[in-house]
């Protein structure tokens, strides 16, 4: 199969968002599937619609209207303030935009007017992180604003933390949120149906015993993908982590000594190469780059270690096994890893799900029968056929939950 590759596990997905939604069903709070490291896949969107998500969001009208074209039946929120330049695309293909700027929501309102259609608008909250959001004392002046705009509703207001700064959503912050959507809705005599509280890095105070407030929304990417919450990237209980890796191909491999020889300057990226004499080692060179993944972004098998990586190579040391050139190796990924690898398009996306389906997701996914060459067994065999390494290696860790 070709490499370099995402191999996308459905199933496993499918069952994180279900687990998800679940557990935050049961504090009244739904859950927005976050589709941006996807790039708007359908059929990964398909997947989290089955495990119960009604509403997609993503930072990109591209994503959203390449769910659009699949015909996806969900709420779709363009997660990122829309570019004035993209307001009639907002308008004609995401139900509702996070915004914090009046200048774009009288722009949206007239692109709106001219669909005959209706834009919903949540109004993100500034709480401190420092990335997008209205000062929480202008808030109410701002919204009392936005009731005024032809062909706009007022859904509901938002937040977003750990991103910029890491601050983490608390008990405090929260409660805040949550008494500016009711000041909002007393003083201007309205109902907001949306209270978004936040993304992944939510999830440790959702699941707490802190009051959920009016909080009755999450926006969940990376926790559905890689089964982690981001404040400290813990292994969410009962969740996958591997339901995404990379797999790359060798395409060299020798013993060669650990430490360069001749005049050193700066390497391609502008690093100076760490000068640590370990011998001579098992060197292995895969089929992959700076330029198709975040190589500080991936967790090799045990026994390889990476050693460094330039555009379009990555350098492993296999310790004292040899691995032979066309041999592939599997990675975890974090999300940075993650987000580059998808956007590649030198990287290939192959998804398995349980039941053999045919879903051409937007033209970069390709959906395969799980008992061929990706089943359970049959991946590890393959694995250890072509690699003859030894029996840590054989167990890939995508075959293991955390
Ligand atoms: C506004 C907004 N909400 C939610 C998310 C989802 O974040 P995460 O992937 O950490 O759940 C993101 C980032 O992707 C975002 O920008």
């Amino acid at each position: 199969m070709t490499a370099p590759r995402l191999e996308i596990d459905l199933d496993k997905i499918q069952h994180n968002a279900h687990a998800l939604v679940g557990l935050l069903a049961a504090r009244r709070i739904s859950v927005t599937g976050v589709m941006k490291a996807t790039l708007g896949s359908p059929a990964i969107a398909e997947a989290l619609i089955r495990a119960g998500v009604r509403t997609l969001g993503d930072s990109h009208i591209e994503s959203i209207e390449a769910m659009r074209r699949a015909g996806l039946r969900a709420t779709m929120i363009l997660l990122r303030s829309p570019m004035l330049s993209q307001v009639h695309r907002v308008v004609a293909n995401a139900d509702i935009s996070f915004n914090t700027e009046l200048e774009v929501i009288s722009r949206l309102s007239l692109a709106a007017q001219e669909a005959r259609r209706t834009h919903g608008i949540v109004l993100m909250v500034e709480l401190g992180d420092l990335r997008e959001g209205i000062m929480p004392g202008d808030l109410e002046d701002i919204a009392r604003q936005v009731l005024l705009f032809p062909n706009i509703v007022l859904r509901g207001i938002g937040a977003n933390l750990a991103c910029r700064s890491g601050v983490s959503p608390d008990p405090r912050n929260m409660a805040e949120l949550s008494a500016l959507a009711d000041r909002v809705e007393t003083q201007l005599s309205l109902t907001l149906d949306i209270v978004s509280g936040g993304n992944s890095a939510n999830l440790n105070w959702a699941f707490s015993d802190a009051d959920a407030g009016r909080i009755n929304d999450l926006r969940l990417g990376e926790a559905i993908l890689l089964g982690r919450e981001t404040l400290r990237r813990q292994p969410i209980a009962g969740l996958h982590t591997d339901a995404i890796c990379l797999v790359a191909e060798v395409i060299e491999s020798k013993v060669k000594p650990s430490l360069p020889w001749g005049d050193i300057a700066q390497s391609a990226f502008g690093e100076m190469p760490a000068a640590i004499d370990r011998g001579r080692l098992s060197q292995t060179i895969l089929a992959v780059g700076r330029q198709d993944t975040d190589p500080d972004g991936l967790r090799p098998p045990p026994g390889i270690e990476i050693l460094a990586a330039s555009s379009d190579h990555l350098i492993a040391s296999t310790g004292r096994n040899h691995i032979s050139v066309g041999a592939e190796i599997r990675f975890q990924m974090n999300y940075s890893a993650l987000i580059r690898s998808m956007t590649s398009p030198f990287v290939a996306k192959v998804s398995k799900h349980r039941c053999p389906a045919s879903v051409a997701a937007g033209g970069i996914l390709r959906t395969i029968d799980a008992t061929s060459e990706l089943g359970g067994g049959g991946q590890s065999s393959k694995f250890s056929q072509r690699q003859g390494l030894d029996n840590n290696m054989k167990e890939s860790p995508c075959n293991s939950t955390s």
